[in-house]
């Protein structure tokens, strides 16, 4: 029985913003998971799409992008792996905001090289933890990212993946729904 009749609103965050990245091959394929679900109702946040001040002083795009985590039930952050690390750029993103992150719940697709890029959802989970939103168990890593898929983009070997994708879903949706109805009953404290 679903939680809610009401859809949860899910941003899905891209957290690369290099020339050439990987992040939008890997971010088209959750979203061919994502839209196969009912009850979500999606927003791509894309961080290349824009400019977000690094001394968090506002302008720029810091308006429309609070709005847009602001609206949201739930997140599931696409990141790399830098350097044993998460980007910048990310971070000036989270940071940009505070209270439109609160009680609500973030998931993880992860990919780089060799640890898949595990270790940036591990820096992840205390700065969200920071923020009072809670961290889904179940993520998602892609190791070797790039060898995963054909040049058109295609998962080469997508069932184990797919399967993964569809754990951190339902948790993600568990956490949505209860969180949601909770924000509804008052303000988280703090
Ligand atoms: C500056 C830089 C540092 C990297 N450091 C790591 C690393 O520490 N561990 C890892 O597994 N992969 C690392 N990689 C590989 C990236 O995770 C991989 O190239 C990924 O596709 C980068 O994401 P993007 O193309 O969306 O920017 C690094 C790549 C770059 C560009």
């Amino acid at each position: 029985m679903p939680l809610s009749e009401y859809p949860l609103r899910l941003a899905v965050i891209i957290g690369s913003v290099r020339k050439d990245r990987f992040g939008p091959t890997v971010a088209t394929w959750l979203m061919t998971r994502v839209e196969g679900r009912d009850g979500l109702e999606t927003d791509v946040i894309d961080l290349a799409d824009l400019q977000l001040p690094a001394d968090l002083g506002g302008g720029g795009d810091t308006a429309g992008f609070l709005k847009r985590i602001d609206r949201a039930d739930a997140f599931i952050v696409v990141t790399p792996e830098y350097n044993h690390g998460y980007p910048g750029g990310l971070k000036t993103a989270i940071d940009t905001g505070r209270d439109e992150w609160k009680a609500k719940p973030v998931a993880f697709v992860s990919y780089g090289g060799t640890a898949g890029g595990l270790r940036s959802v591990e820096q992840l989970r205390p700065v969200f933890a920071e923020l009072q939103a809670v961290t889904v168990r179940s993520a998602v890593s892609l190791h070797w990212a790039d060898s995963l898929f054909d040049e058109r983009g295609r998962m080469l070997d997508p069932e184990r993946p797919e399967s993964a994708v569809d754990t951190m879903l339902r948790q993600l949706e568990w956490w949505g729904h209860v969180l949601r109805a909770g924000r509804g009953r008052g303000d988280c404290p703090g």
